[in-house]
C-alpha cells in the first residue's frame, strides 16, 4: 500500500528571517549565507545544504540530497531583518564580533550594511552585563509586544516577503523559573499588561512572533517559548516552535562521546568541562545569573544520555562540573577542555582528555540556517507546537511535558531524517536489515 505524503505548500516566493540579536552568531550566519550565494564557500556544517538521506533499502541506491527531497526555501530567497540594543548595522556588528576575517567580510559588506537593526525590546534586569541604548519605550510589556508586531508587519510589506520565521540569537537572559503567569495564555496576556517581572524580553518577542503568524526558534538557553502559555499559542496559531540553546562546542562533543561510552558500558567517575572565551556572549555569561541559565542547559545533557537510573553501577554519582571563563584575548575562538575519568573491565580507571579549539559562531551559523529552513518547512506542512525532531540542533531540546528529552546526537539525527521520510510518504529506516539475509 502506498504511504501517504503530507501535503506541503510550495516554498515559492521570499522567506523573511527575523533575528532578535545581531551579534556574533546572527552576523556570521548572514555573512555565510551570502558567501555561499556568491559561491565563495560551500555551506559546511549545514544538513539542509550538504546532507543526504537514504530512502528504501540499502540496495535501492536512492540517496538524494535533503534539499532535493523536501521543498526548502532557497538561499537566494532569504531576506534578513534584525533587532538589537545597539544601532550598528550588520557590517559594523560583524566587525565588532571579530569572528570573520576582513577579506570575508568585505566580500559581503553591502549585504551586511543593508541590515539596520530595529530598536530592541530590552530591560536590563534580564541581561545584567549589557547596557542597551537602541531600545523601544512602552507603557507595558503588551504595548512593547504590539510595537514588535508593527515591526514585523512593516518588514513584511517593505521586503515583499511571502513567509517569515523568527530565530532568537540574542544574549542569554537570567535564570527564570516557570511561574503561574507562564501556565496559560490568559494569565500570560494579563502578565504582559501588568508588566509581570517573570516575563522576560525574549518572551515578548516570541509572543509577538506567534501572534503575527510567525514560527519561532530559540537559540539561547532562556525559557522563552518553552512555557505552557506560548506552547498553547503556537498550537492555536498552527505554528511550529523549537528550542532551546544551539548545540555547539563542548556540548556537541559531549553528545557525541557520551553515547559511545554508554554503548560500550564504560563507567564514569567524573566529567570536568571548562572553557575560555572572550566574546560578548562570554561577557554576558560572566554574570552568575545568566551563567545559571547556561549551566542548567549544559548539565542535564549527561544525566539524560547516561541514564544512571538504568545503569547505577556505571553512572550513579558521577561528578559533573561545567565552567565558563570570560577571557577577552580569545574573542570568539573558544577553547574547551574536557577531562573524563572513566572505568572499564575489573574497575580499572582510564582518562580521556579533549581540547577543542573551536569557533562558537562558526559552529552555530549552519544550525541557524537549518532551523530557519526546517521551521519554514514545518509551517508549510502544517506542523504546530513543539518540533521535537529538531532536537538535533539544541542543548536543551523542548519536549512534551511527560517526556524526557533525547540528547544522543545520533538518535536525534535518525529522528530528524525519519520525520522527513514520514512527511514525504517514505518508510522510516529502522536499521533492522534482516531482509538482506532472507
Ligand atoms: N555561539 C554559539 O556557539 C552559541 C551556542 C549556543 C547558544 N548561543 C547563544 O546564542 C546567543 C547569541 O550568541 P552570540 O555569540 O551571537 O552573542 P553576542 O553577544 O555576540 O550577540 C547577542 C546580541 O544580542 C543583542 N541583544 C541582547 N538582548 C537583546 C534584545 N532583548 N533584543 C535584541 N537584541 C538583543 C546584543 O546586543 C548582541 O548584539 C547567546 O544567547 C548565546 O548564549 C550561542
Amino acid at each position: 500500500m502506498e504511504k501517504k505524503k503530507t501535503p506541503i505548500q510550495p516554498a515559492s516566493g521570499k522567506l523573511g528571517v527575523l533575528i532578535p540579536g545581531l551579534g556574533a552568531v546572527g552576523t556570521t550566519f548572514i555573512a555565510g549565507v551570502e558567501s555561499v550565494i556568491q559561491k565563495q564557500y560551500l555551506a559546511y556544517g549545514s544538513l539542509t545544504q550538504m546532507g543526504t538521506i537514504r530512502l528504501g533499502k540499502r540496495t535501492d541506491n536512492r540517496i538524494p540530497k535533503i534539499r532535493d527531497f523536501v521543498p526548502l526555501a532557497s538561499l537566494e530567497n532569504l531576506e534578513f531583518g534584525a533587532w538589537d540594543v545597539f544601532e550598528d548595522n550588520g557590517y559594523e556588528a560583524a566587525k565588532n564580533a571579530g569572528v570573520l576575517k576582513e577579506e570575508d567580510l568585505n566580500r559581503v559588506r553591502d549585504r551586511l550594511e543593508s541590515i539596520r537593526p530595529m530598536k530592541a525590546v530590552f530591560d536590563q534586569r534580564y541581561v545584567k552585563r549589557l547596557n542597551g541604548v537602541w531600545i523601544k519605550k512602552g507603557k507595558s510589556k503588551m504595548d512593547l509586544a504590539h510595537q514588535l508586531m508593527d515591526d514585523i508587519q512593516s518588514f513584511s510589506s517593505d521586503y515583499h516577503v511571502d513567509r517569515l520565521v523568527m530565530i532568537w540569537c540574542a544574549s542569554t537572559e537570567i535564570f527564570i523559573e516557570q511561574e503561574d503567569v507562564h501556565q496559560d495564555l490568559e494569565r500570560f496576556e494579563k502578565g504582559l499588561k501588568n508588566n509581570d517581572p517573570s516575563i522576560s524580553n525574549s518572551m515578548i518577542y516570541a509572543y509577538a512572533a506567534l501572534k503575527s503568524g510567525v514560527p519561532f526558534a530559540n537559540g539561547a538557553p532562556n525559557l522563552t517559548v518553552d512555557i505552557p502559555a506560548l506552547v498553547q499559542l503556537s498550537k492555536e496559531q498552527g505554528l511550529p516552535i523549537a528550542g532551546k540553546d544551539f548545540k555547539t562546542g563542548q556540548t556537541l562533543m559531549k553528545t557525541i562521546l557520551a553515547p559511545g561510552l554508554k554503548a560500550r558500558l564504560l563507567g564514569l567517575h567524573g566529567w570536568f568541562s571548562t572553557n575560555i572565551l572572550g566574546n560578548r556572549d562570554g561577557e554576558v555569561l560572566d554574570d552568575p545569573e545568566s551563567f545559571k541559565t547556561k549551566e542548567e542547559s549544559k548539565l542535564s545533557v549527561l544525566e539524560y544520555i547516561l541514564q544512571p537510573q538504568l545503569y547505577p553501577e556505571l553512572y550513579d554519582h558521577f561528578y559533573h562540573k561545567v565552567r565558563i571563563n570570560y577571557y577577552p584575548p580569545r574573542r570568539d575562538n573558544k577553547e574547551g577542555w574536557d577531562n573524563l575519568d572513566i572505568f572499564g573491565w575489573m574497575g580499572y580507571p582510564m582518562q580521556i582528555k579533549v581540547d577543542f579549539l573551536c569557533r562558537d559562531s562558526i559552529l552555530a551559523a549552519p544550525i541557524v540556517l537549518d532551523l530557519v529552513l526546517f521551521l519554514d518547512l514545518a509551517t508549510r506542512a502544517g506542523m504546530a507546537g513543539i518540533q521535537e525532531w529538531l532536537s538535533f540542533y539544541f542543548k536543551s531540546p523542548m519536549t512534551a511535558p511527560e517526556l524526557y528529552p533525547e540528547h544522543d546526537l545520533f538518535i536525534q539525527l535518525m529522528k530528524l531524517k525519519n520525520t522527513l521520510r514520514h512527511l514525504q510518504g517514505e518508510d522510516p529506516i529502522t536499521h533492522l536489515g534482516l531482509e538482506y539475509y532472507d
